[in-house]
């Protein structure tokens, strides 16, 4: 078949195997039927509107040593913060009044927030009534049974690669298995589970980014979040290539294909590479945006990549803006909790 024979049958059928993913990832001349096809099976399953997931960056220190990111524990140039629970709680409240349904509150691994810190914190943001969506890396799974207790509904905790090499290469003291672990205790535990890779490391190819899209079939995921990987200047892969929009387009726009019915945010690094390259993925698959409601220097601190879109801005003036560009381009914000309905 060729690449448009496949993107259809995909659209109908939600199944490719590894050779036809290949096939239409490394076909550069079927892009524009590609995202259209992502585009018009958003609408289909899970219509025009759009939820915004108010982003609480609540701490930038971290344990690991994640070679592509600017969190990582040898990066000495970024200033470290980490927010009390009195300021995250009065932003979670901030959020309400701006309007927002969901809280995500990310972190690095950060030793200090404990089960005990946190769960006081996730029943206090609960009785606000907004979905909390945690994304704070692997625990036990006794912390993520309490953390569910607490009151979190969803997670969010990207495989980053599912080359198992590639992964533990950049990700140096990490284990691809007890990725694996946290993403199955997850999932057992009842959460809705998110994950999601980097697109463009270096040493990746088109037939890993084709393994990656099948785990997340295989792993029945709720959400997929991906992005360009930016290099950052204070760590180790700052002379990689410059980031590429496409192939996260396209990676995305295939994942709106096979899990037709899930959450996949426009992500920050896509904007970041290109302006209006959430607008762009809003169009090519994606149903959700993340907008930052961190205040002041942690905003600015949370620095994962150079140039993160909007990090200069404040949280009342993103939500104005989202608003108004959503508008322009047809779609509604949602004023649900935006849970995963399954339909397939
Ligand atoms: N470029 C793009 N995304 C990055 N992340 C970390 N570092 C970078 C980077 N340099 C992503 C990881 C992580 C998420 C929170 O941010 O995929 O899971
Ligand atoms: Fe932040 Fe537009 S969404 S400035």
């Amino acid at each position: 078949m060729n690449s448009t024979e496949l993107i259809t049958k995909a659209a109908q059928e939600h199944n490719l195997i590894e050779s036809e993913l290949y096939q239409i990832l490394t076909d550069s001349q079927i892009d524009d039927i590609l995202f259209a096809a992502a585009d018009r099976t958003r609408k289909k399953y899970v219509g025009d509107e759009v939820h915004l997931r108010a982003l609480i960056e609540f701490t930038n220190i971290c344990k690991n040593q994640c070679l592509y990111c600017g969190l990582q524990c040898q990066n000495k140039k970024i200033e470290r913060y980490r927010l009390d629970p009195e300021t995250i709680i009065s932003l979670a409240q901030k959020a309400v009044q701006y309007g927002y349904k969901t809280i995500v509150l990310q972190g690095g691994e950060d030793p200090f927030f404990t089960a005990d810190i946190l769960v006081p914190i996730l029943q206090k943001i609960k009785s606000f009534g907004l979905a909390i969506t945690l994304s704070i890396g692997e625990r036990s799974t006794e912390d993520y049974r309490a953390f569910k207790q607490a009151g979190a509904d969803r997670f969010l905790l990207r495989i980053e690669t599912t080359d198992k090499t590639l992964y533990e290469k950049y990700n140096p003291a990490m284990s691809f298995e007890n990725r694996l672990r946290c993403l199955q205790d997850l999932k057992q535990l009842g959460y809705e589970v998110g994950t999601g890779i980097l697109v463009g490391l270096p040493g990746q190819t088109m037939q890993s980014l084709a393994k990656d899209i099948l785990f997340f079939k295989e792993l029945n995921a709720d959400m997929i979040g991906l992005g360009p990987f930016i290099p950052n200047p204070d760590t180790p892969l700052k002379n990689a290539p410059k980031p590429l929009l496409t192939p996260a387009l396209k990676v995305m726009a295939l994942t709106r294909l096979l899990l037709p019915d899930i959450n996949i945010p426009a992500t920050t690094a896509m904007e970041t590479i290109e302006p209006n390259g959430r607008l762009r993925a809003l169009q090519a698959g994606a149903n959700v945006v993340m907008p930052n409601v961190t205040e002041g220097t942690a905003r600015l601190n949370y620095a994962l990549y150079p140039g993160k879109a909007c990090a200069g801005e404040d949280p009342s003036h993103c939500r104005g803006c989202l608003t108004a560009k959503l508008a322009a381009i047809g779609r509604p914000v949602s004023t649900g909790y935006g849970f995963h309905k399954k339909k397939i």
